[in-house]
């Protein structure tokens, strides 16, 4: 039985923040292609609405969800990366929260819903929980899948007991999955780097595989299946879909040439995720220090104001490097079209 139950071996990445919505999902798995839906940031309670919405559309889905992590930022180095960031606020009006704030995504609560009404499909993302939990998710009838980056990290998944693995290669838009947010993610990368990573894995593991990560256009996906996946999963692709919720100031940035790059940068929450390089990437990369979720707590509000403003340089502007093939066009035809090579 294929890992996802889908005709097409594409999905649509999940993609926290408001990039991944209802209408995505729906355009999605009518093209054929495996939806997943973001639990990240999200309440228990809208969690549930999602879920239950999900369940109602009546095809198979996924939902995603961020694994808790350990630790707690320095109280110290908090307030000085405040600091630092604080006449970014006070330009968009924004109050900075004054103490650092860290919290585990509300993970025990969307488990026991996921418990209660079991997904079809739950994939892991930042790390492997306690392996109670994914037993329980897979007793309950959940097929639990763990992002990994590394052979090393896809041996620790299969011996925590996941049924499968999503490879996220180096060139993936947004956060990385790795276990280690200290362990630098090379700059440049393309899907060619994800088939790398991808073929590593396969050669320590016989779990099935999902491939994410740098697909630029319907090339990258025949590479990626002969690569040892089962499927690929698209995010950047699908950011200017018309169905995404992608805030009118990311699109316009991911379509304004003016942006030439991307960059791995955990300026804006604490942990490594790729973005187009802006303004706030050159002015606190350097100096901002690892904490998750504390960071994205503290610049949460400011980019929420930027985005709604039409800010692009004190906004997190998720993107892979296949950025330059996002197209503004219905989720379908561009899920018909990236496998139209397969
Ligand atoms: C805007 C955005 C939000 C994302 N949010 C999540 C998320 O909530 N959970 C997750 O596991 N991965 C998340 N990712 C990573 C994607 O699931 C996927 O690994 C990545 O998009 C694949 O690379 P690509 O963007 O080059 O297609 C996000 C990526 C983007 C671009």
């Amino acid at each position: 039985m294929p890992l996802l139950d889908s005709a097409l071996p594409l999905a649509a990445a999940p993609m926290a923040g408001g990039p991944s919505t209802p209408a995505l999902a729906t355009a999605v798995s009518e093209a054929g292609g495996f939806a997943f839906l973001p639990a990240g940031y999200l309440s228990a309670e809208v969690f549930a609405d999602d879920l239950a919405a999900a369940h109602a559309g009546g095809r198979a889905f996924g939902v995603n969800l961020f694994v808790p992590q350990p630790g707690a930022l320095d109280p110290d180095a908090y307030a000085a990366y405040a600091a630092a960031v604080r006449p970014e606020a006070e330009a968009l009006g924004v109050e900075l929260p004054a103490d650092p704030r860290h919290d585990d995504d509300a993970w025990r609560a969307k488990v026991d819903l996921l418990l209660a009404h079991p997904a079809p499909v739950v994939s892991l993302t930042f790390g492997l929980p306690d392996r109670t939990d994914i037993a329980a998710l897979r007793a309950a009838g959940s097929r639990v899948l763990a992002t990994v980056t590394t052979p090393d990290e896809a041996r620790a998944a299969e011996e925590a007991g996941v049924d499968g693995l999503v490879v996220q290669g180096p060139a993936a838009g947004g956060h990385s999955g790795t276990f280690d947010p200290r362990r630098p993610v090379p700059e440049v990368a393309t899907a060619d780097d994800t088939a790398d990573v991808v073929r590593a894995v396969a050669a320590v593991t016989r779990l099935p595989l999902v491939a994410a990560g740098g697909v630029d256009g319907p090339g990258a996906v025949p590479v990626l299946l002969a690569a040892g996946a089962e499927a690929v999963a698209v995010g950047t692709l699908l950011l200017r879909a018309t169905e995404a919720g992608t805030s009118a100031t990311h699109r316009g940035a991911l379509a304004d040439p003016a942006f030439t790059t991307t960059v791995v940068t955990h300026c804006f929450t604490g942990r490594p995720a790729r973005a187009l390089r802006n303004g706030f990437v050159e002015r606190h990369h350097a100096a901002a220090p690892y904490g998750y979720p504390e960071l994205h707590h503290l610049t949460r509000d400011l980019r929420r104001t930027a985005a709604r403003t039409g800010d692009p340089h004190r906004l997190h502007l998720w993107a892979g490097t296949g950025w330059r093939g996002a197209q503004a066009r219905p989720a379908g035809e561009i899920v018909r079209e990236l496998v139209a090579a397969v």
